[in-house]
C-alpha cells in the first residue's frame, strides 16, 4: 500500500506538477547536480594527487561539508542515501528504500534513464530523490575488487561499511533533498 501510494505520487514528476512543486523540483535537481559535481571534482583530484586511501579521508570530511554548504542557502537538507550505505548517517527511511527499489527496476529496464522522485514524506516534508549510478571511477572504493589497503582504510572509518561490490551501471544510491517547510 505504502509503495503503491509512493509510486502514484512519484508520477507527479512526469506530469505537469503544481507551479510551486515544479520550482522545488528544479531547485532540487540543481542542488543534487551541484553536490555530484563538486564531490566528484574533489574526489578525482584527491585520487589523482595521492591515491584512493587518501581520497577516502577527503570524501569522509568533504562530502558532509559540501552537502551542508549547499543546503545552507535554501531551506533544504542536501545529502545522499543508498540501499547499502558506507556512512550510517546516510541510512534510508523505509520510503526512501521503496523509491530506490523502483529506481533499480527503472535502470534495469532502461540504463539511459536517471530516475527521479518527488513525494511528501511520512513526516510531512517534501523529498526529492535522484538516482546515482555506479561509474567506472567509483570502483576503487565501491567495486567488487577493492584493494586490501583501501578496504582497510574504509573499515577504519566505517566499520559497518556495506558499500562495496557494486557493478558499473548498477544503482549505487540516490541524492536526497529534504525540504523543511512543509
Ligand atoms: C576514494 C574513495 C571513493 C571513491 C572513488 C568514491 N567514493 Fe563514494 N564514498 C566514499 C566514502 C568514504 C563515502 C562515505 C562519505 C561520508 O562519510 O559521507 C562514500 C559515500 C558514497 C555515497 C553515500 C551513501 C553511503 O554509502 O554512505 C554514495 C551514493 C557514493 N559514495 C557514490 C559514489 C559514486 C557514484 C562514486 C563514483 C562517481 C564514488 N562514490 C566514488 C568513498 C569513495
Amino acid at each position: 500500500m505504502m509503495i503503491r501510494l509512493l509510486l502514484l505520487t512519484m508520477l507527479v514528476i512526469t506530469v505537469p506538477a503544481l507551479a510551486d512543486d515544479q520550482q522545488r523540483i528544479e531547485q532540487s535537481r540543481q542542488l543534487s547536480m551541484q553536490l555530484g559535481k563538486q564531490l566528484s571534482a574533489e574526489l578525482m583530484a584527491a585520487m589523482k594527487a595521492e591515491g584512493p586511501v587518501h581520497a577516502i579521508s577527503v570524501c569522509n570530511e568533504r562530502a558532509p561539508e559540501i552537502a551542508q554548504s549547499l543546503g545552507a542557502n535554501s531551506n533544504a537538507i542536501v545529502g545522499r542515501t543508498a540501499l547499502r550505505v558506507r556512512n550510517p548517517n546516510n541510512a534510508p527511511l523505509g520510503e526512501h528504500k521503496a523509491v530506490m527499489d523502483y529506481f533499480k527496476q527503472r535502470i534495469a529496464q532502461d540504463p539511459n534513464v536517471v530516475p527521479e522522485a518527488w513525494f511528501t514524506s511520512s513526516n510531512g516534508e517534501q523529498h526529492y530523490m535522484r538516482a546515482i549510478v555506479m561509474q567506472p571511477q567509483c570502483a576503487a572504493c565501491h567495486g567488487a575488487n577493492v584493494k586490501p589497503e583501501v578496504q582497510q582504510a574504509i573499515l577504519a572509518k566505517y566499520p559497518d561499511d556495506q558499500a562495496t561490490g557494486f557493478e558499473v551501471g548498477e544503482l549505487r544510491g540516490s541524492f536526497l533533498i529534504r525540504w523543511l517547510d512543509k
